[in-house]
């Protein structure tokens, strides 16, 4: 389907007046039709107000079934932990995701990122170059530092999320380094949910962009995940420039900017302002901390990787919401810990606050950013927090550390807009249609119950004619149910919290965002 991507768009997802405005009108009418779309909104809201009928007491969280329990995140520990460091709070922190087609080089620049931010030295290099010569993988020495399970060195693919620190002169950032195989999509889309900005890498080797590019590559799915997940800016890096087939070909690299641009543009983003293209080499570190020589490469004259990444700006963030903070793993270490990225709100040391869905309050003993003790801590850090109250077996990836006085909704049902992208071939999107719900760190199985309307593919309105099932490319507001009870938010509340995807079978089937919560 040829509109789908103009669907995703309209679906505005990113619903900042700003972001609005900014996604380039080519082909007219959008911003009618986001008006259009907030004043549905609205009526939906009031509608369903009306006739809500909200539980007092939702039920105990029990049984939950968590298809990707497994998801763990990798971290590249470089220290041990210190004592308290509030010296942390200071520079400005950035989570950024790698994401990209299979191969394209994600885990090559984040070891070749640590390397050059002088967190590997030359005998590990050495130590890696062996390793990777032994299992006849010698070009895949630097992305061993981020790769560090067996398994990924084996088929030199990333699998887990990888995690890891460095500096720039403004800004500390976590990298999270996710897996391009379509295979290990729901690990890429738990990457993405903890990033603030996205590194998109494109390889420019002959065949390799167009494989990735092509539809059903990872090159677009990702895009478009890394949009609804709520990843504003993107960095786009056009990758192996050294590659003999390419020899930082200026004719390459224009090629693939001009086709990445429109398929941008559709998919949410504005060119101008939360796109911007470099070439590097990850491999060799060409044009990463430092500017390029013009013998390398004459034509191009803009920033080096570490210097966009150094006043790339994102939106602020406030440190006075009630607090919310997903979680998406849990251990024991001398007590329960559980790790997530702070959405919204502060957290400090001796703080009372709940787990939902089960509803226990727990308190604050440890905070832990990145290997470093701190006293609190402010949204979009990535922590990891020591609580007393609550067994580790109790708790599971999806549910939300949050404030007593405003905790978040939980629901097992709410309504939603969806826009289908792509379903399976015979499936039919109708009631009972089942798929896995990916809503912030929650991945629960959920059934559709009803189709409430199909919106006009022109006027963005709702038909007046009863919708029994839709195809691909539509765009429904349907009502959802999860088995087990889930923590979310109205996108319209709080879009992080509010926007989620379908998979079915391994696939993308559609996006959207939650529109009403029912108890
Ligand atoms: P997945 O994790 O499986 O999605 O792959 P990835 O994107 O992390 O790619 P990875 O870093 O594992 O690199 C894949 C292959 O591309 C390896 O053989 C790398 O050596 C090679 N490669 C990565 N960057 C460059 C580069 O800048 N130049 C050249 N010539 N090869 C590169
Ligand atoms: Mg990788």
């Amino acid at each position: 389907m040829d509109n789908i991507e103009e669907d995703i768009r309209a679906l505005q997802l990113d619903s900042s007046g700003e972001d609005s405005n900014m996604v380039t009108n080519e082909n007219g009418g959008e911003h009618q039709e986001s008006i259009a779309l907030d004043k549905l909104e609205e009526d939906l809201r009031n509608e369903s107000q009306t006739d809500s009928h909200m539980e007092e007491d939702a039920n105990p969280h029990t049984g939950h079934s968590d298809p990707q329990a497994a998801i763990a995140v990798k971290e590249q520990a470089t220290s041990a932990p210190e004592p308290v460091d509030d010296e942390k709070n200071k520079k400005r922190h950035l989570n950024v995701v790698f994401i990209g087609h299979v191969d394209a080089g994600k885990s090559t620049i984040g070891g070749q990122i640590l390397y050059l931010s002088g967190q590997v030295d030359e005998r590990t290099i050495q130590k890696y170059e062996k390793e990777a010569k032994d299992k006849s993988r010698e070009s895949w020495y630097m992305a061993y530092i981020m790769d560090t399970n067996e398994e990924e060195r084996a088929k030199g693919k990333t699998v887990e999320v990888g995690r890891a620190h460095f500096e720039t002169e403004t800004t500390r950032f976590t990298i999270l380094d996710a897996p391009g195989h379509k295979s290990y999509v729901p690990n890429m889309i738990m990457g993405a949910s903890q990033a603030d900005i996205g590194v998109l890498v494109i390889s420019a080797r002959k065949g390799e962009f167009e494989t990735g590019y092509e539809r059903g590559g990872q090159t677009r799915e990702h895009v478009q995940l890394a949009k609804t997940l709520g990843v504003t800016k993107l960095l786009v890096v056009v990758n192996k420039m050294d590659d003999p087939t390419v020899n930082w070909s200026k004719e390459r690299y224009n090629e693939i900017e001009s086709k990445m641009v429109p398929f941008l543009k559709s998919s949410g983003y504005n060119v101008k302002k939360d796109i911007q293209f470099l070439p590097i080499s990850g491999l060799f570190g060409t044009n990463m901390q430092t500017r390029m020589d013009k013998k390398v490469c004459p034509w191009f004259s803009g920033q080096c990787l570490f210097e966009a990444l150094d006043v790339i700006e994102v939106p602020l963030r406030d440190p006075t919401a009630p607090f919310r903070m997903p979680i998406i793993d849990k251990f024991k270490d001398m007590g329960t810990v559980v790790m997530g990225k702070v959405e919204s709100g502060s957290i400090r040391e001796g703080n009372n606050l709940l787990i939902m869905p089960n509803k226990v309050q727990v308190k604050v003993l440890a905070l832990f950013m990145d290997e470093d003790r701190v006293r609190s801590a402010g949204p979009g850090e990535n922590l990891r927090v020591r609580v007393s109250g609550i067994e580790e077996e109790d708790i599971l990836s999806g549910f939300v550390l949050c404030s007593i006085e405003k905790p978040i909704p939980v629901v097992h049902e709410f309504i939603a807009q969806l826009q289908i992208l792509e379903l399976l071939e015979n499936a039919i999107f109708t009631a009972g249609y089942k798929a896995i719900l990916h809503i912030h760190s929650v991945v629960e199985e959920c059934e559709i119950i009803e189709l409430m309307h199909q919106l006009d593919p022109k006027t963005r309105k709702p038909m007046k004619k009863k919708v029994l099932f839709v195809k691909n490319g539509a765009a429904v507001i349907c009502r959802i149910q999860v088995t087990n009870m889930i923590c979310i938010e109205k996108f319209t509340d709080f879009q992080q919290l509010g926007r989620f995807t379908l998979r079915s079978e391994g696939k993308t089937v559609a996006i959207g965002k939650v529109t009403d919560l029912r108890a």
